[in-house]
């Protein structure tokens, strides 16, 4: 009972205390759920590798003015969802509600963005939204996602679809649509925004309170909105679709015939309203069946005034980012390999602990996977432990055998007893081939 004993004398007074929990909205991802989102990660490298993409590790915080400037003050996000604090002094910051933002601001900030020169950057981490938590929505959760900066034509659009297209069947999503449109450009959306306010206006008494007061300042949020009444109300309303200028549509014909020519399947939704304003042209949402009303895993599109809009030069950019946790709900492929089953190393009581130790040690470093149950009292309790978690084998290292450097070595599949020869400088190929069987007795 050494080790129960030992807890006991090192916190002689600590009294129970209340217990503390995680914030709402922010959740643990326990190691289960962490060994699928491992695969989930892997197939998401692996497939950016093939698209040349480098990753890029960004600050969890940034200052405030730049979600604000590129989100859009309008937005939910900015408006009511960042967390925003001031740092001692007096600057505002916020913790990311996206990525997008940061990477432009390092792109311009590092010069990897320059007229002619194309970036292609992918980035995985937590992103934070005060949003009420549901099922699929938290208010910390994680995106992996990609940017090409530099590139004004229809091709990488395609390709931005192509990607995920091949991520999604990598780690089986089945029933996923890809909804595009196009959102226009400073030529043709002002106009578009004025038809659809004059629209909205004419039937403002049927909009609720949130509408209404989104009318002046965002009306394309106008057709995102889920009250019934307001649905209906905004059922007739003119779409984006129809008035795209020129350039705007040709770049979406071209971009829907690349899709198709690379029979990557999409569906027009021609009332996708991003939630970010930063978007021009190509916009798109991949929503996946059996989320409920959660049901976007990804999204993205075009931002060709972001990089200027930012202090950079003027050059093109569209990307993507799916959510984690909502991906990982729908993909059936990210079966974790089984481990190796491991080795067991028991010394059994304190004076057998050093040897135990670094008996472990030496298998470790020789690549084994090995659980060191140093505190577990009794040789029973041992053995009962390495049976539960599958072992291999157990390696006991017992007081009285210990003057004479022994132990035994169990195979808990054949159940039958080897002797084993330690010390402490056991090590290397003398303890690999005992605990492998290749030397029965060593003297
Ligand atoms: P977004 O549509 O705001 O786009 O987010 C992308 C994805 O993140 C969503 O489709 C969803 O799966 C996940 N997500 C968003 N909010 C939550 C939440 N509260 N809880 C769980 N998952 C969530 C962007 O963030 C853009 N930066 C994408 C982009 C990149 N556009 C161009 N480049």
């Amino acid at each position: 009972m050494h080790g129960t004993r030992l807890v006991q004398r090192a916190m002689p007074s600590m009294a129970r205390s209340a217990q503390i929990t995680a914030v709402k909205g922010f959740r643990d991802v326990l190691p289960d759920e962490s060994a699928r989102w491992q695969v989930l990660e892997a197939a998401a490298l692996d497939i950016f590798s093939r698209y040349a993409f480098g990753e890029i590790r960004l600050p969890i915080a940034e200052r405030t003015e730049l979600f604000a400037r590129s989100i859009g003050e309008a937005t939910d996000i900015v408006e009511k969802e960042m967390y925003t604090f001031v740092d001692r002094g007096d600057t505002s910051l916020t913790l990311r509600p996206e990525a997008t933002a940061g990477v432009v601001r390092a792109a311009i900030e590092h010069g990897l963005v320059a007229p002619d020169r194309e970036v292609r950057i992918f980035y995985r981490g937590p992103m934070f939204r005060r949003e009420r938590p549901q099922k699929g929505r938290f208010r910390q959760f994680y995106q992996i996602g990609a940017e090409v900066l530099g590139r004004e034509d229809p091709v990488i659009d395609a390709e931005i679809l192509g990607l995920l297209r091949d991520l999604l069947a990598r780690v089986e999503v089945r029933d996923a649509v890809f909804e595009v449109s196009s959102l226009g450009d400073e030529t043709c959306r002002p106009g578009y925004r004025q038809r659809l306010r004059d629209f909205a206006t004419s039937r403002r008494a049927h909009l609720c309170d949130n509408c209404q007061r989104r009318l002046e300042r965002n009306p394309l949020r106008l057709l995102d909105c889920k009250e019934h009444a307001c649905r209906s109300a905004m059922a007739g309303a003119p779409l984006m679709i129809d008035s795209l200028c020129g350039p705007c549509a040709e770049h979406f014909a071209a971009v829907r015939r690349l899709l198709d020519a690379a029979n990557v399947p999409v569906t027009l939704n021609p009332r996708i309203v991003r939630g970010l304003d930063y978007y021009c042209r190509t916009a798109f949402e991949i929503v996946a069946a059996g989320l409920g009303s959660q049901n976007a895993i990804g999204g993205g599109g075009r931002y060709d005034g972001l990089v200027a809009s930012l202090g950079g030069p003027a050059i093109g950019g569209v990307g993507f980012a799916i959510g984690v946790e909502r991906l990982a709900m729908v993909a059936s492929a990210l079966t974790v390999d089984t481990p190796a089953r491991p080795i067991v190393v028991a010394p059994l009581g304190a004076d057998a602990w050093a040897v135990g130790f670094s008996v472990a040690t030496a298998l470790r470093q020789a690549g084994r996977r090995v659980e060191l149950v140093a505190g577990r009292p009794s040789l029973r309790s041992a053995l009962r432990h390495a049976d539960r978690i599958g072992a291999q084998q157990i390696l006991m290292i017992g007081p009285e055998e210990l003057s004479a450097g022994r132990g035994s070595i169990r195979d808990l599949e054949r159940r039958v007893d080897r002797p084993l020869s330690v010390d402490l400088e056991t090590a290397g190929e003398r303890l690999l081939a005992q605990v492998d069987g290749r030397a029965e007795a060593i003297a």
